[in-house]
């Protein structure tokens, strides 16, 4: 099985961005983590990092027929970018939405996601392990 990880903007900075609310991990610390966490369910990943949304969605588009499944952190994209929700419901990929903060605690504009309304579940408030709990997930979208 092979999971597409999509980061979105400002997750290149994880590590220095706010460590108090997002840990003091880097990013490739954290695709490190989720390569070998993934390797161990028999899941093979590729991690991506677009700070704006037109590569996002391009990588969306591109994961039809490559993976069979993404999982997607979209960072502030999730609260308001329809573009991207409707990239996740073009295609025919299961997609889990991830955050690494728990963003139903948060401030209220971070409360509504409408890209997780285009996935199939979200997982959202237990840092870097969010995204190994959604390739579990994902792993589920295929019956496992
Ligand atoms: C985030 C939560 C978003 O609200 C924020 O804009 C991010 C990170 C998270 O992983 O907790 O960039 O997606």
């Amino acid at each position: 099985m092979r999971v597409l990880v999509i980061h979105g903007p400002n997750l290149n900075l994880l590590g220095e961005r706010q460590p108090e609310i997002y840990g003091r991990q880097t990013l490739g610390e954290i695709n490190d983590f989720i390569t070998a966490s993934a390797r161990e369910m028999g899941v093979e990943v590729d991690c991506v990092q677009h700070n704006a949304e037109g590569p996002i969605i391009d990588a969306i588009h591109n994961a039809r027929n490559v993976y069979d499944a993404i999982v997607i952190n979209p960072g502030a994209y999730a609260h308001y970018s329809y573009a991207i929700a409707d990239a996740l419901a073009s295609v025919p990929v299961p997609a889990i939405e991830v955050h690494l903060s728990n963003i139903a605690a948060r401030e209220t504009h971070r409360r509504t996601s409408v890209t997780a309304a285009a996935c199939n579940g979200s997982i959202s408030g237990f840092g870097p392990f969010s995204y190994v709990l959604a390739v579990r997930a994902a792993l589920k979208t295929q019956g496992n």
